[in-house]
């Protein structure tokens, strides 16, 4: 086997599938570890695209992947929470910009936001703002979205903040669907 085939190889083993049973972390208040992004060690740099099994997520829950030793949400949301989210006035947030690595600089609506048209899936970087806490999902603090009990920070149902000392909205990573129960991060 050539150099350039072992390394195929490689890579390949470690495209996994991220399934609610192997992928999926306790959201809490904990502080997550910082990644050491000045030397990333192997396994790090080989998990920089993972693919997740969506299919059990059922409506008006979340899935918590760890990605690149962060947490990911990918949250399938109710009718009612994307209503919710489009009715927002955008001048009306702290934080202007969408913050979506998929769209570049952009006005913070929930179209801007949302991973499909319909705006069903919302992925974001699950990690505060602040000062790096794991938010708390599941419709929580005051604007029916995430909350971040290390210092009061809320988020509404598209992720944005709205009250509290937190700077800008979740981050949106780069994602895409490779099919309709796959989506692929990175
Ligand atoms: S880390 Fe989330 S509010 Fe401070």
């Amino acid at each position: 086997m050539s150099h350039a085939d072992d390394h195929e190889g490689t890579r390949r083993d470690f495209l996994y599938y991220a399934t609610a049973g192997a992928g999926a972390v306790t959201a809490g208040a904990a502080i997550w570890p910082l990644v050491n992004q000045m030397n990333p060690s192997a396994d790090v740099q080989a998990l920089s695209s993972i693919r997740v099994d969506i299919s059990g997520i059922a409506p008006g829950t979340q899935l918590t992947v760890k990605w690149l030793g962060k947490p990911v949400f990918i949250r399938r949301r109710t009718a009612e929470e994307i209503e919710a989210a489009r009715a927002v006035n955008v001048a009306d947030l702290p934080d202007g910009d969408a913050r979506n690595d998929n769209v570049g600089v952009a006005p913070a609506t929930d179209e801007n936001r949302a991973l499909d048209e319909t705006g069903e899936w919302l992925v974001m970087m699950g990690v505060c703002t602040h000062l790096g806490c794991v938010p708390i999902g599941e419709g929580s603090g005051d604007f029916g979205g995430w909350f971040c009990p290390c210092h009061g920070s809320h988020y509404d149902q598209a992720g944005r903040i709205r009250k509290g000392p937190a700077p800008e909205n979740l981050p949106v990573p780069v994602a895409e669907f490779v099919d309709p129960s796959t989506i692929k991060l990175g």
